[in-house]
């Protein structure tokens, strides 16, 4: 079952817009297009087609998103041009020498800002690119993968995807510059310049690729050649800014999370442009690099401080997210790639499985681990089936769950797979999923609603780097 739990530092973001989103907002992902349009799933995953059906609806509501949506302008003065705000950071006006109120605007040019560890200031409201960011890419990954399930040409779903794609990317009006110039921006005469941390809010790349390679492999009308050879354009000149730009390179040198969650954007976005080859040198790069330092040899996350429970999770989604990036452009062997300490990521699993979120207060985050298990529970296989005991006891419905379609089969073979699901007390029999037809459970009971937090792991990064 999904918590609604929310930690007093999450609540303040989720007050923009919808307070709730009822679809899982996985921390990473990038599913393996051909995957998806193979079909060949299992009758096992029912439940997790029809819940795909439905979240690629509830993930649409609200969009089109678009920068060009927020009140505020960046200090270029381009309304197209992406911008957040650094999170915890507060205007001291005291030594300004005012002599009247200074407006909105002027406060975050001339007055210094502080950091005030873990205090949101609310006016970050003002903007939210990030969260729309977000919103885009779930609703373009469930919205793509409901489009396969149904259809071979054209649906509500792939049309869905085409226009969300094209009014944050490509048409004239909405665009985004393909830039992060302004991105976690700190304010004030010492600001308004983004820190290297905000790289960190397009994570949701890979899962945008993901929408792409699947309406191209499926040859969806509604992706013209026109589309396809814009937003080539637009990704070329984005890899471009990612490569040189200093707070990108800062990113990439990240031994964190960061730098774990800049190759799954860099990797997925070559993918996009055709250089699977440049793509696999970042993947391979990645686990050569930071990924040797990130797993102690009891499985235990290097460089995780505070709140553990999260940031195991958390960068086990990115890490594995580089792995099955990996795995689609040839190299499965990431996933026996030991670190210097002997540990591959199934260690960092097994390590992140043993720690208890309610001992850390951090019962908010229990299920972000969920998906990492099934994941690996899929690649590893689960000889003594303790992968699919843990996340029957932990979630009894999650065959119900949109990653159980992908991370197939889940425990050591089809088999177990079908047991979690009989014990979600859904039925195996039936038909592949049809549009505006979602299968129903045996109990008559509508699939469960994740109420996974909007933007907070990119909230919780942040503090995270502040804390380093
Ligand atoms: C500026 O000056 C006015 C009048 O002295 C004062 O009321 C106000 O609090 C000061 N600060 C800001 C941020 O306007
Ligand atoms: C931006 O302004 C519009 C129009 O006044 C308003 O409806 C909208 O809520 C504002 N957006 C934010 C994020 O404040
Ligand atoms: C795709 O087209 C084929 C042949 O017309 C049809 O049998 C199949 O059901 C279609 N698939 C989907 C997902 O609609
Ligand atoms: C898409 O078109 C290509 C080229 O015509 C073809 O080889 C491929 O099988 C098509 N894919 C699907 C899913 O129909
Ligand atoms: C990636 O490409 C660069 C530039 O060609 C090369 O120097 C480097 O060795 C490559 N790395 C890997 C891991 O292939
Ligand atoms: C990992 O190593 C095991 C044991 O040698 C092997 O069975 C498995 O196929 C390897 N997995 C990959 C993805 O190479
Ligand atoms: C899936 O269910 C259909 C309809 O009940 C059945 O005909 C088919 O044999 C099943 N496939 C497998 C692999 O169990």
């Amino acid at each position: 079952m999904r918590s609604s739990l929310f930690s007093s530092i999450l609540l303040p973001l989720l007050i923009v817009g919808d307070l709730v989103q009822a679809y899982s907002s996985y921390a990473n992902d990038f599913v393996d297009p051909n995957f998806v349009v193979a079909g060949k799933f299992g009758n096992n995953t029912l439940a997790a087609q029809a819940t795909i059906l439905q979240w690629a609806e509830d993930s649409a509501t609200g969009g089109p998103w678009s920068v060009t949506q927020k009140n505020v302008t960046a200090p270029s003065g381009d309304i197209h041009d992406y911008m957040s705000w650094a999170p915890y950071w507060w205007p001291d006006c005291s030594s300004v020498g005012n002599t009247t109120e200074l407006t909105p605007e002027q406060i975050w040019t001339t007055c210094p800002y502080v950091s005030r560890d873990g205090k949101f200031n609310p006016d970050g409201r003002l903007i939210n690119d990030v969260g729309n960011f977000q919103s885009l890419s779930d609703a373009v990954l469930y919205n793509s993968i409901a489009f396969a399930l149904t259809s071979n040409s054209s649906s509500s779903y792939s049309q869905t995807t085409v226009n969300y794609i094209k009014t944050w990317f490509l048409d004239d009006a909405t665009k985004m510059n393909p830039n992060l110039n302004y991105a976690q921006m700190e304010r004030g005469p010492d600001g308004q310049i983004g820190s290297h941390t905000g790289i960190l809010d397009l994570k949701g790349m890979a899962k945008v690729v993901t929408a792409i390679e699947i309406l191209r492999k499926t040859n969806c009308t509604d992706w013209t050649s026109d589309l396809d050879n814009e937003m080539n354009t637009w990704t070329t000149q984005y890899i471009a800014w990612l490569e040189s730009a200093t707070i990108s390179l800062e990113e990439e040198a990240a031994p964190n999370n960061h730098g774990t969650f800049w190759y799954n954007q860099v990797a997925a976005l070559k993918i996009l442009v055709g250089d699977n080859a440049g793509a696999l040198n970042v993947t391979t790069t990645y686990f050569a690099t930071q990924y040797m330092s990130q797993i102690t040899s009891t499985g235990e996350q290097a460089t995780v401080r505070t709140r553990p429970y999260h940031y195991h999770a958390y960068n086990l989604a990115a890490m594995i997210t580089n792995a099955r990036l990996s795995t689609y452009l040839g190299d499965a062997s990431v996933w026996n790639k030991t670190t210097n300490e002997g540990s591959t990521i199934k260690t960092a699993l097994d390590f992140a499985m043993t720690l208890n979120a309610a001992a850390t207060g951090e019962a908010a985050y229990a299920d972000e681990l969920y998906p990492n298990i099934a994941a690996v529970g899929a690649v590893y296989g689960d000889p003594d089936g303790k992968y699919a005991a843990f996340l029957l006891n932990a979630d009894p419905t999650y065959a119900e769950e949109a990653d159980f379609l992908w991370d197939q089969p889940l425990a050591g073979g089809e088999a177990e797979s079908t047991a979690l699901l009989h014990a979600s007390g859904t039925s195996t029999a039936g038909a592949k999923a049809t549009p505006g037809a979602a299968i129903t459970n045996n109990n008559g009971a509508e699939f469960h609603s994740a109420n996974w937090v909007l933007g907070a792991c990119v909230l919780a990064s942040l503090q995270y780097a502040f804390l380093l």
